[in-house]
């Protein structure tokens, strides 16, 4: 029995504007003890799914299963497998963080959880905050809050829409460690997060959505095996950049990188640079990465629609 079920689920808004279909038809098993990544760019319909699997907003058709509890016939017993924490952050500000998470516990029924209190305080960072007031904290911390909100009732199913968004270096590689220990210990661990490399270090197996349709699904190692090979990396003005190496490169800033599948190509690009006269510092080849893999896939289905 999967941990998670999507079955065919679809979600269209009504706006101002008419129809909006967010979700189309996104089917989507993922196993007991999985660690699984749902990537996507803004707006794909990411937190669309994961509000319909939390019993925040109603699929417009198709149904979801949590260990085998359908999320609307069911919605008790399926909310008590899920512990789920929200892209938006979403707090009480009377209560200090001792009392939010003694709250929550009380919401799920458990009793007598101040030593799992204590454990989740810990492992986030947030033991000397405990008795702070929610207000009180930054940003980042009422994230941590969050997150630690969401396991009180110790669920097999472990839900996080962008955990890490503005959460310092530090923490994300605390929070981390800590779920990914949660993960061993056999928890279904579902993730979104526009941190690709954390995905690909993260994520055994990961689902790409594009405009609320799944365009990648996949185990990571396969995604990163199948992407061109290696990414020639160098610094320069990139508004000199010759035509035929503009339209294939990714420019950040002076930084320039373009795809390349074998070394004629490399040299190909080489040589382009040359005959362009362009200065170049710091070239470098490495391997593509699971960004380059998103960039390509989400590149792939554009052209496809627009062109079908
Ligand atoms: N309540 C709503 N009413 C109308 N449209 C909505 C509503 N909620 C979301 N949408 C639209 O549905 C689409 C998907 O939104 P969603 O929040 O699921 O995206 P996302 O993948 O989580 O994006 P992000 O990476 O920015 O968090 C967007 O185009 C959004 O504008
Ligand atoms: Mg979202």
């Amino acid at each position: 029995m999967p941990a998670i079920s999507f079955q065919s689920v679809s979600k269209t808004y009504a706006t101002a504007r008419g129809e909006f279909k967010a979700l189309s038809d996104v089917s989507l098993d993922i196993e007991p003890g999985e660690f699984f990544g749902l990537l996507g760019p803004n707006g794909a319909g990411k937190t669309t799914l994961i509000s319909i699997l939390a019993g925040l907003v109603r699929a417009s058709s198709g149904r979801v299963v949590v260990n085998g509890h359908d999320v609307q016939a069911d919605y008790a017993q399926a909310r008590r497998q899920l512990g789920v924490v929200p892209q938006e952050l979403v707090f009480d500000p009377f209560f200090t963080v001792r009392e939010a998470l003694r709250i929550q516990s009380g919401y799920f029924g458990v009793k007598n959880n101040e030593a799992w209190i204590d454990e989740l305080l810990e492992s986030l960072g947030l033991a000397d905050k405990a008795k702070a007031n929610m207000r009180q904290l930054s940003g980042g911390m009422k994230r941590r809050v969050l997150v630690a909100q969401s396991l009180v009732h110790r669920p097999p199913v472990i839900v996080l829409d962008e955990p890490t968004a503005g959460v310092d270096v530090e923490l994300r590689q605390t929070l981390w460690q800590f779920i990914a220990r949660l993960n061993r210990q056999g928890h279904t661990v579902l993730l979104t997060t526009h941190y690709l490399e954390e995905a690909e270090a993260l994520c055994g197996r990961i689902a790409m959505l594009k405009s609320g349709r799944i365009v990648a699904l996949e185990r990571t190692s396969e995604l990163l095996r199948a992407a061109s090979s290696n990414v020639l990396r160098f610094k320069t003005e990139g508004h000199r950049l010759p035509p035929e190496l503009a339209a294939k490169a990714r420019v950040t800033g002076r930084i320039v990188q373009l795809p390349a599948h074998d070394a004629h190509e490399i040299e190909s690009y080489l040589a382009a640079i040359r005959q362009a006269g362009l200065n170049v510092e710091d070239v470098e080849i490495r391997k593509a990465d699971l960004e380059d893999v998103f960039l390509d896939v989400m590149a792939e289905k554009k052209k496809e629609v627009v062109a079908p």
